[in-house]
C-alpha cells in the first residue's frame, strides 16, 4: 500500500487506538508501533508524520518507556502527546516537574488558552477545553521551544520547536472530551505534516482486491462465515476479488437469533461464491446435553464447531488459501501484554491448525471495526448486515443460564427478537452498541388472568461502549422497555417476569456467560 503514513509510537497509553482512529478518521493511514522499534526501521517506513502516546506518570521511573532521541532528529514532524511530549522535552533536556508536588497535576475537563496564530490551532477558539490527565508537568522548555498554549497551572499546555518541527501537547487531544481536539489533530496532520488524506475505503478496496487477486491466481479460498460484520466483509471482498474460486463455510450451531441463518444464506445468495450451509443443531445440542457451566459450553461449541468446519473443509479439497477476519485492534492487542483469561472467546477465525492450506489471508487486519463497516457499505453489502451488533460465536447458547433445551432456544429466540424489534422501532438500534435477552435459570410466580404462572425470569441487556472492553447499560427509555416487556409476556409463553440489567463493564461483563 502506497499510502501516507502516521505512525504513532505506543508508550503504554491508555489512549494508543483511539489516537490511531482518529488520525483514520481524518483519512490518513496510520500504524500503531512500539517504543522499542529501532529509529532505522521507522526512518525506512517514510511516515510524514510521527504521534508519541501518553503512558506511565514519569519520565523519571527507570521502568518508564523511553526511545533513542535520534528519534527527534529525523526531520519528520513529531507530536507528543502527555507523557509524549513530557518525553520529549526530557530527552530534549528541558525539565519534568515531579509528581510528588501534586498542586500542579490536572485531572479532567480544562480551560485552555491556546495562541491561535500557530498553525497546530488554526481554527481553534483562544479558550478551549481541553482534557487533562496528568501528576508530571513540564516546568522548563527544552531550548528552542516555546509555549503556544497555557492553563492555569500548567505554563506549557502545549509547546513547539517549530524549525525542528517538534511539538507536544499536554492534554489528550484524542478524546472527545477535549472540545476541539479533532481539529487539533487535523492541524497537525494537515498543516503541519502536509498530509493530503488519501486513506478511504473506496482506494482500500481498490488496493486490496488487486492485492488478493494477485496473491491468489487460480487458487482456492476457503472462509468460515459467521454472518457477524467482519466476516461478511471479508467474503464481499473476497467475492469481488476471486469470485467462485472462494468457498465460504456457514457452520449453523443452531444457537443463532431467530432467522438469521436463513437471512444469512438470503444475503450471499446472488453473490458470486460457493455458500456452503451446513446445519449443525443436532450435532451442537447433543453435545451441550447436561452442560450448565459457561466454560464448559463455550469450550464444547468451539471444538465441535472445528470438527465441524473440518469435515466440510474435508469435502471441499485441498485449499489454497485460508480467510480470517482478523480487524486491527486483534493486532494491535494481541502485541500488548497477557490479560487474565475472564472467558475463552470463541471466534470462527481461529481454525488454522484443522484445514490443509498454504497460507492464511487477513483482507480486514489493518482495519478498525468503523472502517470495516464502511467498506461493507462501499462494496454493496446490505446495511442489516454491515450494522449488525455484535454476536458472540457461541451464540444464545451463553445466554441460556444453566442447561439448554430445545424449548429454551425457542423462548429466547422469539423473546430477543421482540426486543430487537422495539429497539429499532424507537430508532436506538445505531445508538445502543449491543442489545440482547438472556433467559435466566430463575423461574418466580406470577398471575395470568386468573390463573397461577410460575415461569422464567428474562432478562434484558443494552450496553453503550466504543471498545466493548468497558461498556455502560443504556439509558433506555421506560416507554421502550415497557413496550418490549408487554410483548413478551404477552406473545411468548413460559416467561412471566422481564428485568433489566443495570450493571456497567466492569464490573459485570457484556455477556452474562
Ligand atoms: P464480554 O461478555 O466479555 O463481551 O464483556 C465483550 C464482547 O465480546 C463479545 N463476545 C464474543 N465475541 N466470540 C466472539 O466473537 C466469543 O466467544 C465472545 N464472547 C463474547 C460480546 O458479545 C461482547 O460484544
Amino acid at each position: 500500500m502506497d499510502n501516507e503514513l502516521i505512525l504513532v509510537i505506543d508508550f503504554g497509553g491508555q489512549y494508543n487506538q483511539l489516537i490511531a482512529r482518529r488520525v483514520r478518521e481524518h483519512n490518513i493511514y496510520c500504524e500503531v508501533i512500539s517504543y522499542k522499534t529501532p529509529v532505522e526501521e521507522i526512518k525506512g517506513r517514510n511516515p510524514k508524520g510521527i504521534i508519541f502516546t501518553g503512558g506511565p506518570n514519569s519520565v523519571y521511573l527507570d521502568s518508564s518507556p523511553r526511545m533513542s532521541r535520534e528519534i527527534l532528529e529525523i526531520g519528520v514532524p513529531v507530536l507528543g502527546i502527555c507523557y509524549g511530549a513530557q518525553f520529549l522535552t526530557y530527552a530534549l533536556d528541558g525539565e519534568i516537574g515531579s509528581a510528588e508536588d501534586n498542586s500542579l497535576s490536572e485531572f479532567g475537563r480544562t480551560e485552555c488558552e491556546v495562541n491561535t496564530s500557530h498553525p497546530l490551532f488554526e481554527g481553534i477558539n483562544e479558550k478551549t477545553v481541553v482534557w487533562m490527565s496528568h501528576n508530571d508537568y513540564i516546568k522548563k522548555a527544552p531550548e528552542g521551544f516555546a509555549a503556544i498554549a497555557s492553563t492555569a497551572k500548567c505554563p506549557f499546555a502545549a509547546l513547539v520547536n517549530d524549525e525542528k518541527k517538534l511539538y507536544g501537547v499536554q492534554f489528550h487531544p484524542e478524546v472527545n472530551h477535549t472540545q476541539q481536539g479533532f481539529e487539533i489533530l487535523g492541524n497537525f496532520l494537515y498543516n503541519i505534516c502536509h498530509c493530503k488524506g488519501d486513506w478511504t475505503m473506496a482506494n482500500y478496496a481498490k488496493t486490496a482486491i488487486a492485492q488478493i487477486r494477485e496473491k491468489v491466481g487460480s487458487g482456492k479460498v476457503l472462509l468460515a462465515l459467521s454472518g457477524g460484520v467482519d466476516s461478511s466483509v471479508a467474503c464481499a471482498l473476497l467475492s469481488k476479488a476471486v469470485g467462485d474460486q472462494l468457498t465460504c463455510v456457514f457452520v449453523d450451531h443452531g444457537f443463532m437469533r431467530k432467522n438469521e441463518g436463513d437471512e444469512v444464506e438470503a444475503a450471499f445468495k446472488d453473490w458470486n461464491v460457493n455458500f456452503v450451509r451446513v446445519d449443525a443443531s443436532d450435532r451442537f445440542i447433543g453435545k451441550l446435553e447436561g452442560v450448565s457451566d459457561p466454560e464448559t459450553k463455550r469450550k464444547t461449541i468451539g471444538e465441535e464447531f472445528i470438527r465441524v468446519f473440518e469435515e466440510e473443509a474435508k469435502k471441499i479439497g485441498k485449499v489454497d488459501y485460508l480467510v480470517q477476519g482478523t480487524i486491527y485492534p486483534d493486532v494491535i492487542e494481541s502485541g500488548l501484554g497477557d490479560a487474565a483469561v475472564i472467558k475463552s472467546h470463541h471466534n470462527v477465525g481461529g481454525l488454522p491448525d484443522c484445514v490443509d492450506f498454504k497460507e492464511i489471508i487477513e483482507p480486514l487486519r489493518l482495519l478498525f471495526k468503523d472502517e470495516v463497516r464502511k467498506l461493507g457499505t462501499e462494496l454493496g453489502l446490505a446495511d442489516y448486515l454491515v450494522w449488525r451488533q455484535p454476536f458472540p460465536g457461541p451464540g444464545l447458547a451463553i445466554r441460556i443460564i444453566g442447561e439448554i433445551t430445545r424449548e429454551k432456544l425457542k423462548i429466547l429466540q422469539d423473546a430477543d427478537c421482540i426486543f430487537r424489534e422495539e429497539i429499532a422501532k424507537a430508532g436506538l438500534d445505531r445508538s445502543i452498541n449491543q442489545y440482547f435477552a438472556v433467559l435466566t435459570n430463575m423461574r418466580s410466580v406470577g398471575v395470568m388472568g386468573d390463573d397461577r404462572t410460575y415461569d422464567y425470569t428474562l432478562a434484558l441487556r443494552g450496553v453503550t461502549t466504543t471498545d466493548f472492553m468497558t461498556a455502560d447499560f443504556a439509558r433506555i427509555p421506560y416507554e421502550v422497555l415497557e413496550a418490549a416487556s408487554v410483548r413478551i409476556v404477552n406473545e411468548v409463553k413460559n416467561i412471566n417476569r422481564i428485568v433489566y440489567d443495570v450493571t456497567s463493564k466492569p464490573p459485570a461483563t457484556i455477556e452474562w456467560e
